[in-house]
């Protein structure tokens, strides 16, 4: 079987190493398609792959219809709206993620942004401490939770909101759990976004809900770009001058949120993820669930069911 990593972002190399040891231990081949820059490369290396392992890499229907031996794809990381998992199961092809690998690296850079935030993006004026202030987590998953353990260590007041998870479990976890999003945006000195980007969550996050927040509001997002309103987002904070959007997913807009110097920053390529600790994790994982597919047709990870 070949079993292909593609790419876009590539791993750390130690990451690569240990998922082609996991590969190669059950007799399979592993291929290699880091850093490409045309679509084209990835329909001519998808052609024999009977597995493939992406990151945010879009596996669309070209790239499926393309894949006319692919039986499996593993997104090693947690959110998979890059694939069109819908199309792939018509074709028969298991979609899987490794939900919690790379969680840990998320929310590390989510207080190496919102540091940087505080303290005015270094530029010498003072800033003001973490400590004591209220952070709102939205979406209590893998990363809302790490997110809310690191925030812990900073003193800070911890809220979460999450649709899908019950009040008792945000509150076993130590953490202060709200009824609304809204409220998660009236109460807290910090929104930190978790949620993942689907129809429901799509430009979610707009005018109206930000502007919820009080005086010196801080926005971060290291989610989806999607589920920000852009248009509405750059009217609020024209409108606001003491609100500060940070974000490691680049905007579409970004030339139009860069104008507000001093309150908007943006990675210029998604980090979250991007550990040596992340990609091993993520990445053996999914060589791990591609051999157990094959070995024992097990599909626990399946998200296409
Ligand atoms: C995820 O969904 O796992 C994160 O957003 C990381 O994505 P990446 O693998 O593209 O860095």
């Amino acid at each position: 079987m070949k079993v292909l990593v593609a790419t876009e972002k590539p791993f750390a190399a130690a990451a690569v190493n240990g998922i082609k040891a996991e590969i190669e231990a059950t007799g399979n081949q592993l291929v290699l398609l880091e850093k490409y820059t045309d679509k084209s490369q990835l329909l001519d290396a998808v052609k024999d792959a009977d597995a493939m392992i992406v990151r945010s890499d879009k596996v669309t229907p070209e790239v499926l219809d393309a894949a006319k031996k692919l039986k499996i794809v593993v997104r090693a990381g947690a959110g998979f709206d890059s694939i069109d998992t819908a199309y792939a199961k018509t074709k028969g092809v298991v979609v899987e993620n490794t939900p919690g690998q790379n969680s840990n690296a998320v929310a590390e850079l989510v207080f190496g942004l919102l540091v940087y935030a505080v303290r005015n993006f270094y530029n010498g004026k003072s800033g003001v401490e973490l400590k004591g202030k209220k952070l709102g987590i939205l979406a209590f998953g893998n990363v809302g939770r790490n997110v809310a353990r690191v925030a812990k260590g900073f003193g800070m007041d911890v809220y979460a909101y999450d649709a899908y998870c019950p009040k008792a479990a945000i509150e076993e976890a130590g953490v202060h759990a709200v009824d609304s999003q809204n409220e998660l945006f009236k109460n807290c000195d910090v929104v930190s976004l978790h949620i993942p980007a689907t129809s429901e969550t799509k430009e979610s996050i707009n005018y109206a809900q930000v502007n919820m927040m009080e005086k010196g509001g801080i926005l971060i997002n290291t989610a989806r770009k999607e589920v920000i309103n852009e248009p509405e987002l750059i009217k609020l904070l024209s409108d606001r001058e003491d609100l500060k959007y940070i974000t490691d997913i680049k905007p579409d807009a970004d030339a139009e949120f860069a104008k507000f110097e001093g309150r908007y920053f943006s990675t210029p390529k998604k980090m979250g993820a991007q550990t040596a600790e992340a990609n091993i994790n993520a990445g053996i994982a999914a060589a791990k669930q591609i051999n157990a597919f094959f070995k024992d047709g097990c599909t626990k990870f399946q998200v296409n069911k």
